[in-house]
């Protein structure tokens, strides 16, 4: 972001920002509107609860359990279970305060999302990477890392799973729901071990960006008791990433704990936004913005990925997503993409930057962070932005070669 202000001219495809022309203005403005007219106007600017406005968190439970296709009154999706936070970014970070201690352990992707690795560094965690498929985890590479960890006696240290599970940042893969079920099974089957709880974190933040194929139904079904999974999602990605309404369903005693931290942070996310949010979901202006961004980023995202087969050498693999913000590319072996890459330098000298992909692999004491990989965004740029920054990564790839 800095590189962008000081470098005029910079095509970053590198910022997870989502995209600006089609922000929610005038339906924002609206609803704004609508809302503060009349003795209505009140509540929005008053204080609101540390779990948040029951409304939001009834409509946001029902369309969880409508998108998982269970029934509205299945323990795993009750209001009850909910708190609205600042982003889920508040959050996630939240859940690692209560749940971790320095020295614990927390199972990721390699690679993961970048933000929440930095809060695991941030706590002291230890981090391990289990493979990722095209599909999701590597489920022998996780029931290995189980067995390795409780023959080492480390078992007692691990807390939870992280699972970014749809069009991933920054991967932009899926896990499947059969996958879902089978690492909660695994983490199941070591509890004994560990001596408690085995969590999986299911952080669903681009769910709502799909625009191929069908949805996947979370790991929250397959909690029937809605004792193991803590489900994370946001309205940032798919209404206003200005506005910063995220969300959890989380079993009970954590979701106790948590509301005692967030009360001490805020005691409550912003009223006034929770409100907005409310009005969006009820009004349908919600639903129908959805429907736009999907429509947005498939233009964007095809743009990318014919722009990568245009101008990208065939030694440089890349995804095709399917949904999110964001296509992973591999470069050929021995080439770095790293910040001191003369990959990186050479990109910066064409005028643009991506987010080297060692950046979101944890610190795993057993293996080397991989670094050939960078994280492209089509979600910020303008489709002649992204055609033209890739067309200059093809050159600075032509340049160092
Ligand atoms: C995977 C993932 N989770 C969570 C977040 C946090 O988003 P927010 O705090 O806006 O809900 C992001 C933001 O980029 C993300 O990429």
């Amino acid at each position: 972001m800095r590189e962008a202000l000081v470098r005029p001219g910079l095509i970053s495809l590198a910022a997870g920002f989502t995209d600006n022309p089609s922000l929610p203005v005038a339906e924002t403005r609206e609803i704004m509107d609508a809302m503060l007219r009349g003795k209505g106007g009140q509540p929005p600017l008053q204080y609101g609860t540390t779990a948040g406005d029951e409304t939001l968190r009834t409509l946001t439970a029902r369309h969880l359990a409508q998108q998982d296709g269970q029934p509205a009154k299945a323990k795993a999706y009750q209001p009850g279970r909910m708190m609205i936070t600042h982003g889920s970014q508040q959050l996630l970070y939240i859940l690692t305060e209560i749940l971790c201690d320095p020295g614990d352990l927390v199972l990721v992707e390699d690679p993961s999302y970048f933000v929440y690795l930095g809060i695991m560094q941030s706590h002291g965690i230890r981090g391990r990477g289990i493979r990722l498929e095209p599909d999701g985890i590597d489920l022998a590479h996780l029931e290995a890392m189980l067995e390795e960890l409780k023959k080492s006696g480390d078992l007692p240290r691990l807390k939870a799973l992280y699972l970014v599970s749809y069009h991933s940042n920054p991967t932009g893969i899926t896990t499947v729901a059969a996958k879902k079920a089978a690492a909660l099974r695994l983490l199941r089957r070591y509890e004994p071990a560990a001596g408690h709880r085995l969590y999986l974190i299911e952080d669903a933040a681009y769910r709502e960006l799909r625009f191929a194929g069908d949805d996947t139904p979370s790991a929250l079904t397959f909690d029937r008791g809605g004792n193991r999974v803590i489900y994370t999602s946001t309205y940032s990605k798919p209404y206003a990433t200005g506005v910063r309404i995220g969300y959890g369903l989380l079993p009970g005693p954590l979701l106790t704990a948590a509301l005692r931290v967030k009360g001490n942070h805020d005691f409550g996310t912003t009223n006034l936004l929770q409100q907005l949010i409310t009005r969006a979901l009820t009004s349908g202006a919600y639903d129908a913005h959805v429907q736009t961004l999907r429509a947005r980023y498939a233009k964007k995202a095809a743009a990318m990925v014919r722009a990568c087969r245009e101008h990208l050498p065939a030694s440089v693999n890349w995804t095709n997503p399917t949904g999110g913000l964001y296509v992973w590319a591999k470069m050929p072996v021995r080439m770095k993409t790293d910040l001191k890459s003369k990959l990186f330098a050479a990109a910066l000298k064409q005028k643009m930057i991506y987010v080297p992909g060692n950046l979101c692999y944890c610190q795993d004491r057993v293996r080397r962070r991989p670094n050939r990989e960078m994280r492209l965004s089509f979600g910020s740029g303008s489709i002649a932005d992204i055609r033209e920054g890739i067309a200059r990564l093809g050159r600075a790839l032509k340049q160092i070669n």
